[in-house]
């Protein structure tokens, strides 16, 4: 089963996925994190490219073909594998990051997107996407404080408003693969609404 982990700046997705994973394990299923963009080697180097502060020039269209380059390598060398293996893969955003900063944020054509999407991935779409739902400004100061700044972060306040309404939007339409979850909790409630959701999903499908 394929899981994913979406929402907007500091909503913790990253801190909670080793916990989550963990309860994953002690219920006996085996289980891989990965993350975007990164998550393989190659992906990693594109990761240095879009975050680094010293790239202020990137444009939204490099910067989209970069983010689906990064993951048409981690589609085919890390998730597609794992999910053949029987394992339950976890990962720290996906494609509805793209339609919701690209798309959403930068304005860029959803359709096309969705297109691009669908060649990167070969088609491979999330059974299941936590949305971690937070507002703006709360999950910006949150990531300032910990000093994990970077070029993205960097955009003005209504980008990210954007982005958060765009997920919204797209937990909307498909109902069915995503859940919300009130990343404003305390961490724990959090790390339980994931643990429920998951579990339950996970074992609706055995
Ligand atoms: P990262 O430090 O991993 O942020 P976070 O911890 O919030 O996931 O940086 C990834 C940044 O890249 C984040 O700002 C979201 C952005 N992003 C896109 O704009 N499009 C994408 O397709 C992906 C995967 C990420």
């Amino acid at each position: 089963m394929f899981i994913t982990l979406e929402g907007p700046e500091g909503s913790g997705k990253s801190s909670q996925i080793p916990a989550l994973a963990q309860y994953l394990q002690e219920h006996g299923f085996d289980v891989l994190c990965t993350r975007e963009p990164g998550g393989t080697s190659i992906g990693d180097q594109i990761r240095e490219v879009l975050t680094s502060m010293d790239n202020p020039e990137l444009l939204p269209r490099t910067e989209i073909l970069l983010f689906l380059a990064a993951r048409a390598q981690l589609v085919a060398q890390v998730i597609k594998p794992a999910l053949l293996a029987g394992k339950v893969v976890l990962c720290d955003r996906y494609g509805d990051s793209t339609l919701a900063y690209q798309g959403y944020g930068h304005g860029l054509d959803l359709n096309s997107l969705r297109a691009m999407l669908n060649f990167a991935t070969e088609g491979l779409k999330p059974d299941l996407t936590l949305l971690m739902d937070l507002d703006i400004k709360t999950g910006l100061a949150r990531k300032k404080s910990i000093d994990e700044w970077n070029r993205l972060d960097a955009y003005e306040l209504s980008f990210h408003e954007r982005v958060r309404a765009g997920y919204l939007q797209l937990a909307e339409q498909e109902p069915e693969r995503w859940q919300v979850v009130d990343a404003a909790l305390p961490k724990d409630k959090v790390q339980t609404l994931l643990r429920e959701i998951v579990l339950n999903r996970l074992q609706d499908k055995i």
